[in-house]
């Protein structure tokens, strides 16, 4: 055959046929095929663009249908990030070309196929020779190649090819099949004149209408249309693989009822949901514009909270500090700023906000601190390296943290390694499922034996806890000081923040959402509000309901003699224990939420300290102060960090903070110190593993 394109390269059957003998390898297809159906679909040729995702699936499905001949065509080679769907992606095949390994799979199956592989893949100069003497084009293209796509189609369509294509969507896929004579792949989609980003909306709501994956996305941080990024499943893949190869078997058999576009059909599995539905004008039909005009707006929002893909670091130092971004901080202030002095050592500046929450002088500042450096520690681990770090001082508010990663073979990767980015605050409810003698258990060992923790379990004691909680939020939403500091850091706009808090992760229905956003254009709505309504809505939403449902809360305190070891070092140590306790939590399949104003308003009160201006408030915090002794009895060991935990209601991950690009938290190297003390010396030196 000649192709006339020199990335050409048909080759005969060169695997051994021996042994192999066509109509007993397809047999098992007869009763549902007649003998002589499959001699014909022996003598048929299928085009299949794209050996990645769905097109791998396609040869293979088609060749076990018996197909005689394809012309298969990908420039690309498997990575890593092809396992999860790919047929032909196996550690054995990373870094090969997909259509030579495709083809070997395919030859393993059929050694009598003929396969015409376009190595280099396909563009406007090879379509027809790609299409040359094919009966049926099966579309498998990477979603975002629209451009040769609508080409590929628009050829098929003057050659009298047919076209199936099917989409693999969420857990099932979505399937068109275009005939010639039929309505074309532009009156169905309507492409031309859309900017790129529509053009992709356009494509995946032609493809499916009914959009039933929408109901399970359980993470849309995933999906980027604009970035051309967008999860995918070997589920769905192989579902397109079957599908697709039913409608070629209508195709070539000329029987069957082949329902062409405007026709549309979506099966999902996962759902357990089947539509086939008739769509004249496809994309331009009514209620299809008034989806597209729906789902244009949701892909801008989409594309703005997508979390961007993950850096591929250049140095062990940049994969650390990349990995310790995801540290929790109050309010995601992300108070750090690293500076790397060599490969194996960096300084951390840690700089408190000195708002209302940051009480006494700083100490939530401080154990966020330790929620970094243990983050540090777990991220070395996974590099092969120790963790040390040593406290410098404190300079014009900035504390300054020396941390030491010397290399060490006999490191192992900690457990809580793959949790770094996955612990995440949960301010809804959970559900009320006491925890077990065993998560209980290995979240106090967690802590280490400097703290001990005590559970406030009972529904009475949970009612108690959440009320304390309520009377911490009626002193903050009642006073300027702290809607200063809510302004800045609730993000109105973003599902998924990176400077702050979304607005739509802290727990208000969406109704108290809304007003909540009108209120806070200025303080005076706020007071006047206040005033008026009160805070209870506020204090139900975000304290009494989720505070009621949730396993238990917890409070931990410092042991008598660690509570002697008063100053940053004690708080940053007390943050690396919290920071383990949350990503043990997050490995149990737990969700957490600190609780910690209450706390600050009760130290507040106690010391009588003029933390607002509102001196009705003052004497409200001296109440709450007194509850709080009684429910967890200030005067004895230090409370340091108190919250809820318990099994998610949801698995979804709609909204949540981010964290900063690296490049934002990086700071120059001049103030680098010449000498580094050698920490390990000093004895105060963080944990290692
Ligand atoms: C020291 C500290 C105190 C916190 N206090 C509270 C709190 O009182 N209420 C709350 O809802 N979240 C609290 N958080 C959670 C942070 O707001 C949250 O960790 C941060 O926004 C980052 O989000 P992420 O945990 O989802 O990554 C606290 C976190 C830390 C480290």
């Amino acid at each position: 055959m000649d192709t006339g394109a020199k990335s050409v390269g048909l080759r005969r059957a060169s695997a051994s046929a021996a042994g192999f003998c066509y109509e007993e390898a397809f047999s098992r297809n007869l009763g549902w095929l007649t003998a002589a159906e499959q001699q014909v679909l022996r003598g048929k040729k299928i085009a299949i663009a794209g050996m990645g995702g769905v097109g791998g699936s396609h040869l293979l499905t088609l060749t076990r249908l018996g197909i005689g001949a394809f012309s298969i065509a990908d420039f690309d080679t498997f990575e890593l990030a092809n396992l999860n769907r790919q047929a032909g992606a196996s550690m054995a095949s990373l870094g090969k070309p997909k259509a030579e390994t495709m083809a070997k799979m395919a030859r393993e199956i059929n050694p009598t196929l003929k396969l015409a592989i376009f190595h280099e893949g396909i563009d406007e100069t090879n379509l027809d020779a790609f299409l040359s003497g094919v009966d049926v084009y099966v579309d498998s293209l990477d979603f975002f190649v629209l451009d040769l796509r609508q080409k590929l189609f628009a050829r098929c369509h003057d050659l009298g090819i047919p076209v199936v294509i099917a989409g693999p969507i969420g857990m099932g896929t979505g399937y068109l099949v275009f005939v010639p004579g039929g309505m074309t792949f532009e009156q169905y989609f309507r492409l031309e004149g859309l900017s790129p980003e529509r053009q992709r909306v356009n494509f995946a709501l032609g493809l499916t209408p009914r959009a039933f994956q929408r109901s399970y996305l359980v993470d849309p941080s995933r999906i980027d249309l604009k970035g051309m990024r967008g999860p995918s499943t070997g589920i769905a893949c192989e579902l397109c693989a079957g599908v697709a190869a039913a409608e070629v078997v209508k195709l070539l058999l000329k029987r069957g009822r082949v329902r062409a576009a405007p026709w549309y059909h979506q099966f999902d599995a996962y759902s357990a949901k089947w539509k086939r539905g008739w769509l004249p004008g496809g994309n331009r039909n009514p209620i299809q514009r008034l989806k597209l005009a729906i789902a244009y707006r949701l892909s801008e929002r989409l594309s703005r909270d997508a979390i961007p893909s993950p850096r591929v670091p250049k140095t062990d130092m940049e994969a650390i500090l990349d990995a310790a971004r995801w540290a929790p901080s109050g309010d995601n202030i992300q108070p750090w700023r690293f500076e790397t002095v060599t490969e194996d050592r960096l300084i951390v500046h840690i700089k408190g906000t000195g708002d209302v929450y940051d009480y006494r002088d700083g100490e939530p500042t401080l154990l966020a601190a330790g929620f970094l450096l243990e983050t540090l520690r777990v991220a070395a681990s996974g590099r092969k390296r120790w963790m040390y770090w040593n406290y410098l001082g404190r300079q014009d508010g900035v504390h300054r943290i020396s941390v030491e990663l010397p290399r060490g073979p006999q490191v192992v990767a900690d457990e809580l390694l793959p949790f770094l980015p996955i612990r995440s605050v949960d301010r809804g409810a959970y559900r009320s499922a006491p925890l077990t003698g065993d998560q209980k258990r290995l979240l106090t060992e967690a802590l280490g034996p400097g703290f001990s923790i005590e559970w406030h379990e009972t529904l009475g004691e949970r009612w108690r806890q959440a009320r304390l909680n309520a009377a911490a939020t009626d002193i903050r939403l009642r006073i300027p000081e702290a809607y200063a500091v809510h302004r800045k850091i609730l993000d109105w706009e973003r599902n998924f923040s990176p400077t702050g808090i979304p607005s739509t992760a802290i727990g208000l229905d969406p109704l108290a959402r809304r007003l909540s956003g009108w209120l806070m254009r200025n303080w005076r709505r706020v007071d006047r509000a206040n005033r008026l309504m009160g805070t209870s809505i506020a204090r139900l939403e975000m304290d009494l309901i989720p505070g009621l449902f949730c396993a238990g809360h917890f409070s931990v305190r410092a042991r008598e003699d660690e509570a002697k070891r008063d100053g940053p070092q004690f708080l940053i140590e007390a943050g690396q224990a919290l920071q383990r306790f949350w990503l043990t939590a997050a490995r149990l399949g737990l969700r957490m939420q600190p609780s910690l104003a209450p706390l600050c308003f009760a130290i507040y009160g106690r010391d009588r300290a003029p933390f607002t201006c509102d001196d009705g408030i003052l004497k409200q915090a001296h109440r709450l102060a007194e509850r709080m002794k009684d429910e967890l009895g200030a005067a004895g060991p230090r409370v340091v960090f108190r919250g809820r935990v318990g099994v998610p209601a949801s698995a979804a991950v709609s909204a949540r903070s981010t964290r900063r690009e690296l490049e934002e938290l990086l700071v120059p190297g001049e103030r680098a110190e010449p000498e580094a003390p050698d920490l390990r010396a000093t004895g105060t030196y963080g944990r290692s593993p």
